[in-house]
């Protein structure tokens, strides 16, 4: 098959992309979710903490859910949009469990609420610590139970399909996309909206809680085809992923901390009362910072994340995911503390968007981590990522529906995609050296700490290997590894040139030779054209 036709190309499958699929079939609409992996592998299925919302009106308030996300967000939030995903949090989680998803409640039925870092109340609402895979395999058993969606996973889009690239009408705006199946074919998808649901970008960096899908795909392709990218200097490090030999990217959730687990340095030391009134439930840009300069100023390759002063049954209780896996890796988090690092693990910026999922290209609509919608501001508050993702799953849903309803594109068959002169590869070596030198680069230059001279250099770097990928990506058919390689180093230029033109330090961008906040906080936006892509 070289050339397939729908209503709607979900692109990812994460909560926001299969959960917008089932509200897009629900009203009536063929969709195609393309996915490059097996289905369940995404951002979200890993995410543990849960979903920040006001479901207890007696202790919490939407005014306090906004305030805190805004005291996280360090000035750069939108406080109409802050206020927009907030009230709206309750409707997702009652239809999210409407649709199966079976959240921790008490015996009465009410919601067990979590608390994490930066949350002056308890409203994180979650299944155990696995809420994300909770999520992700109640709306996967939605989505394959209907006929009006088809899945196709190990499926990578290559590039959005415009109107502008084949000179078809007028008016720009995306008519489908190109896809690279699992057989190494490039379908034509032709259809009438694509709904970029990729998430985000942790493989830039060398350390990740990320999976090694998180690659910037649709940060990229939105980009690329004329998008604006806004504030992608602010990158949120996780403060405490497990520190081991063999296990990666293990997440320890900030749920620990907030059920009363305490950083400490390696001699038992408690360091976060020298860095923050809530401290070991500082909002992640601070926790983040001051364990980096601990570890920095003792020369220690981790930190502690001590659980021992809690009840055993209540940490096997209510960790047990977490709990499991550390003991597989040698730790009982009853008796001992647990060794953790900071690690790159949420993109705060993204595709210029509304909190409708709306971009500036007629047909394109983004949700979740690959949006910037002005929610997380400069730092992002804990577990308001999946409420974004399904807020705005539930609205792109419905803007792409009422979009279908008045501008049906004139069906004309696009272009296949033409391998016209390349040949495959023999020089693999090439794709895993520029992979292994953006992600060094990044962690090295472009990390917790930044300065002006070490974004120059990562410039410099990144540009020429951006070079030598162009060179190659023109030159040789498309494999997945290529299309990943070429995006992530796309996205790591735009995380560099933002990070470059924010002269100050604000939220997650710390920077040594800006130290101080600009008296107004403005957005970083790289419009269309100026990083060649
Ligand atoms: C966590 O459980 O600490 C991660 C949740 C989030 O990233 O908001």
């Amino acid at each position: 098959m070289r050339r397939y036709r729908t209503d709607v190309l979900v692109i990812g499958s994460g909560l926001s992309g299969l959960y917008a699929a089932l509200l897009l079939a629900e009203r009536g609409l063929r969709v195609v979710v393309a996915t490059k992996e097996n289905i369940e592998v995404s951002n979200s299925h890993v995410a543990q903490g849960g979903i920040a919302t006001v479901m207890d009106s007696g202790a919490d308030s939407f005014q306090k859910h906004r305030d805190d996300t805004l005291a996280a967000g360090d000035g750069l939030n939108r406080p109409a949009v802050v206020d927009f995903f907030v009230r709206n949090g309750p409707a997702v989680i009652e239809d999210l469990a409407a649709l199966g998803v079976s959240f921790t409640r008490h015996e009465d039925g009410s919601f067990d609420l979590g608390r994490e870092g930066g949350h002056t109340a308890r409203r994180v609402v979650h299944a155990d610590d696995i809420t994300g895979t909770e999520i992700i395999s109640a709306l996967k058993s939605r989505v394959l139970a209907d006929r009006r969606i088809e899945i196709w996973q190990h499926h990578m889009a290559v590039d959005l399909i415009t109107t502008r690239k084949f000179n078809l009408s007028e008016e720009n705006r995306v008519v489908g996309a190109y896809v690279l199946s699992h057989e190494g074919i490039v379908v034509t998808v032709e259809a009438d909206a694509v709904l970029i649901a990729t998430g985000g970008c942790g493989k830039v960096y060398l350390y990740t809680s990320n999976p090694d899908v998180a690659t910037g795909d649709g940060i990229a392709m939105g980009y690329r085809a004329g998008v604006p990218v806004e504030n992608m200097e602010m990158v949120q490090f996780h403060p405490t992923i497990l520190y081991h030999e063999k296990v990666r990217s293990m997440l320890i959730s900030e749920a620990l901390r907030g059920e009363g687990g305490i950083l400490k340095t390696r001699d038992g030391r408690t360091f976060m009362e020298h860095y923050h009134p809530m401290k070991s439930l500082a909002p992640r840009d601070v926790t983040a910072r001051a364990i980096d300069r601990e570890l920095k100023k003792r020369g220690d390759d981790y930190v502690l994340l001590d659980m021992t002063m809690l009840d055993p049954d209540f940490i096997v209780h209510r960790f047990p995911n977490i709990f499991k896996r550390c003991l597989d890796a040698g730790i009982d988090m009853r008796r001992e503390p647990i060794p953790v690092v900071p690690a790159a693990h949420y993109l705060c910026g993204g595709l210029q968007s509304t909190p409708e999922g709306r971009t500036c290209l007629p047909g394109l609509f983004v949700a979740g981590e690959a949006a910037h919608t002005g929610l997380h501001g400069a730092n992002r508050l804990a577990s308001n990522s999946l409420l974004e993702a399904a807020v705005m799953a539930r609205y792109a849903a419905e803007e792409i529906a009422s979009w279908l309803r008045g501008s049906r594109r004139p069906h004309h068959p696009l272009p296949l995609w033409s391998e016209e002169g390349v040949s495959d590869s023999d020089e693999q070596v090439v794709v895993k050296q520029n992979w292994d030198e953006i992600r060094h680069c990044m962690w090295n230059y472009v990390g917790i700490a930044r300065s002006d001279r070490r974004l120059e250099r990562a410039l410099k770097r990144i540009s020429l290997i951006r070079q030598e990928i162009a060179e190659y990506y023109w030159n040789f058919r498309v494999t997945r590894d290529l299309l990943e390689l070429r995006n992530l180093a796309l996205v790591a230029e735009l995380i560099v040139r933002s990070a470059i033109m924010r002269r100050e330090s604000r939220g997650l961008h710390y920077t040594i030779d800006h130290p101080a906040k600009e008296p107004e906080a403005k957005d970083t936006v790289i419009t269309a054209g100026v990083v060649v892509s």
